[in-house]
């Protein structure tokens, strides 16, 4: 496998109940780069972030970051690897205050982040001693983002954090993705919003039921009459 991609995978299949819903899936991402992945509700999105960060295990393929095999570690290696997600509806402890949750998230991850920089990252330094389920939404994705920082990620992968955001919330984490990603994290973004997907990403992988439908920017994507029909049409 080449040599500079960090995360490579190779003939990815998961099946539930012997229903294939992620088929034969390859892409490759290097340090630094935003990978949008879209497509249609049920086309196995976030069942491809569930295959890399580990809470599914995979049925065949491969997948590599660094060049070493991880497909079948523990999701909790995984992150010690330096692979963490968000998640689409976020999970954070709710009785915990926010500084709480980055302090378990931290020791989480095993390494010596630093709080203070992430609490100011991702916005909620204002709310640091607030109980996590107190938070707007907005700041309930802010914290989930933040928890995975805490783990000090080399690889973040971000499912579905625009939904419910309004387009000032919207600008603020756009601009938070790019500047992560200057810092040479590698993202992977599940999104539905265009707009915001034209403004980070350098590339678009269009699934449709569990495939590869099409692989290149944006724009060429828009440009495509069938991945227009599959999923942008509407
Ligand atoms: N744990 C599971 N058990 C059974 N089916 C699942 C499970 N998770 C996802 N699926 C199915 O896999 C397909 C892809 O789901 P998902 O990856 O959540 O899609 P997306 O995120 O693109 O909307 C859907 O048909 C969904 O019902
Ligand atoms: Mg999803």
């Amino acid at each position: 496998m080449s040599s500079e991609a960090l995360l490579e995978l190779a003939g990815v299949v998961k099946r539930f109940h012997g229903l294939a819903v992620v088929q034969d899936l390859a892409f490759n991402l290097k340090p630094g780069e935003i990978l949008g992945l879209v497509g249609p509700n049920g086309s196995g999105k976030t069942t491809a972030i569930n295959l890399i960060s580990g809470v599914y295990p995979i049925d065949a393929g491969e997948i590599h970051l660094g060049g070493r095999r991880i497909d079948q570690l523990a999701a909790f290696r995984r992150v010690h690897l330096g692979i963490n997600r968000s998640f689409q509806v976020p999970k954070p402890f709710r009785g915990m205050t926010v500084a709480e949750n980055i302090l378990v998230a931290a020791e989480y991850g095993g390494g010596q982040p630093d709080q203070e920089q992430i609490l100011e990252e991702v916005g909620l330094t204002a709310e640091r001693h607030r109980v996590a389920s107190s938070l707007t939404v907005n700041h309930q994705k802010m914290l989930d983002l933040a928890r995975a920082l805490a783990t000090e990620p080399k690889i973040l992968l971000v499912d579905e954090i625009g939904a419910g955001l309004n387009p000032a919330e919207l600008n603020v984490v756009a601009d938070l993705l790019l500047r992560l990603a200057n810092r040479n994290i590698a993202l992977i973004v599940v999104e539905h919003l265009l707009k915001f997907l034209n403004r980070i990403t350098d590339r678009v992988l269009v699934l449709s039921a569990g495939r590869r439908l099409f692989e290149g920017t944006l724009a060429e994507a828009s440009a495509d009459p069938e991945v227009v029909a599959a999923f942008l049409g509407g």
